[in-house]
């Protein structure tokens, strides 16, 4: 095995529907939890990292509901992709893409989530958008759910508490799959998994003080999204010949602070809770031994039904995928220093640097993660997500010179090959928010991960053109050599 690329690797771009789309209510779209976060362009970082968005109380959504503002809510404007597809594709055409990932808004399809007959003007948009992939060289990898449901179900149903909510999924995936299925190669049932552990409201669309029990109600929705995915699996498979379905999860690579064995172990159970909890029901089918620990130490019991055991064994994925920005360090010293990270703090790593938004970069860890993986379930993996937040500029010179981006993307793509040459069967890699996009964790448009610039800034306003940065080339002619010259 050689430390290089197959002929035909997925070197792709990524971007979610939330994130990217707007037209929050056009074309018959029905409000979406993700239309709900609220942003004030005056916060500060540090206001930023207090607030934490990841707790949506119920003043906040009720507020939102009837709010018809778009500026401070981000997701309701993203970069407007819902009218500039044509022309973004046609930079991702340019650029080489051979393979683009999205996600599908669940509100324009099923505007309520309940409703009995799918909103035409939905379908007939990811029609166009995922055709249009295919004439322009790129094949077409789905995230099904991202985060957004529709509003109504949560009002309604409570959204994932619910075993309704399952139904209705699987009705939403049983209409995917029969009028779009012709077009996606790769589908992802939920974008992260893990997310509803780590940020309960984009996860599972909790609200925080509406719950008494908020772990306990965490895990019973998590358990209805185990088994909505194992229902994807099932019906992509019956209605979709060759169909891949695959499942996704937020790696967060853990390493010991040092070697004594109580870090050791403290390393196996973050690694355990925050990762391999997910991956082993989606892959092996079935509640891993070492969560029995977990639910009696925090007193949880997921309530399952006949059957769904059975459903869960018999319906696992094709192949696994990961987002992966960072690694963190596990000890048992309570004082060690930290840092942030991707929605979690995490312990500092002396050894590493970190983003501007102290995510500790680790390219090698983008390595052990793919051998971990792959070690343990043997099954092909792709990297649905990699990539820096930084914040740009447009120099005098028109340009926009992101070495840093360059830097980071070459050094990880390097250890992609490396991996491969471990004898990883991976089969692609899209670089995050290849076109920037509104952030998901912080709702700054400023953020950007792209390689292609949007001229947008944190209240939504500018001219939204498109321009392409350094690293545009660079990836550019990444791809046009298979990833044989990173150089910079
Ligand atoms: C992942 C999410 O967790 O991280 C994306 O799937 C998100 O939606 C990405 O954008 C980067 O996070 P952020 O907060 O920098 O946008």
């Amino acid at each position: 095995m050689k430390d290089e690329f197959p002929d035909h690797f997925l070197f792709g771009g990524a971007i979610s529907a939330s994130q990217a789309e707007g037209a929050y209510n056009e074309g018959g779209k029905g409000l979406d939890t993700q239309d709900l976060r609220y942003f004030d362009p005056e916060w500060t970082a540090e206001d930023l990292a207090k607030k934490s968005n990841r707790r949506m109380s119920k003043k906040k959504f009720d507020k939102a509901l009837n709010d018809k503002d778009i500026e401070h809510y981000p997701f309701r404007h993203g970069i407007d992709f819902y009218h500039t597809y044509h022309q973004d594709l046609a930079l991702m055409q340019e650029l080489g893409l051979r393979v683009f990932r999205t996600s599908i808004s669940w509100s324009r399809i099923f505007p309520n989530g309940d409703d009995e007959t799918p909103n035409e003007e939905g379908i007939a948009f990811y029609d166009r958008l995922f055709s249009e992939c295919h004439q322009r060289g790129m094949k077409v990898f789905v995230t099904i759910l991202h985060y957004n449901i529709p509003v109504h179900l949560v009002l309604a149903y409570g959204g994932w508490k619910s075993r309704k909510t399952v139904r209705f999924f699987e009705r939403y995936v049983d209409v995917l799959f029969h009028r779009l299925g012709r077009l996606v190669d790769y589908w992802l049932p939920f974008n992260e998994f893990n997310a509803g552990r780590f940020n309960p409201y984009n996860g599972v669309c909790v609200i925080k003080d509406e719950e008494k029990e908020y772990d306990q109600t965490i895990f019973q929705c998590l358990h209805h999204q185990f088994l909505a995915n194992a229902i994807a699996v099932k019906k992509a498979h019956e209605i979709i010949p060759n169909a891949k379905v695959g499942g996704m999860i937020a790696r967060f690579t853990t390493y010991p602070a040092t070697c004594k064995p109580d870090d050791v172990m403290q390393m196996i159970h973050d690694d355990q809770y925050a990762n391999f909890f997910y991956t082993d029901v989606m892959a092996r089918g079935a509640y891993p031994a070492y969560m029995d620990r977990y639910f009696d130490r925090y007193g949880i019991t997921v309530h399952k039904e006949p059957g769904d055991d059975e459903l869960l064994k018999g319906n696992t994925v094709d192949f696994l995928s990961f987002s992966y920005y960072m690694s963190l360090v596990s000890t048992t010293d309570q004082s060690w220093e930290k840092t942030a990270g991707n929605l979690v703090m995490a312990n500092k790593n002396p050894y590493l640097e970190s983003s501007q938004w102290g995510w500790q970069i680790d390219p090698v860890g983008l390595r052990i993660t793919l051998n971990q993986m792959y070690d343990r379930y043997g099954l092909p993996l792709f990297v649905a997500e990699n990539g820096l937040g930084a914040k740009d500029t447009i120099a005098d010179d028109g340009g926009i010179h992101d070495p840093y981006r360059i830097d980071y993307l070459s050094k990880h793509i390097e250890q992609l090959k490396k991996a491969i040459g471990d004898g990883v069967d991976l089969f692609g890699y899209t670089v995050w928010g290849i076109i920037d996009i509104v952030s998901c964790g912080s709702m700054e448009m400023e953020k950007r991960y792209g390689v292609i610039y949007v001229d947008f800034d944190n209240r939504g306003h500018g001219t939204g053109k498109r321009l392409k940065k350094d690293s545009f080339y660079w990836y550019q002619h990444c791809i046009r050599t298979n990833g044989r010259d990173l150089s910079r």
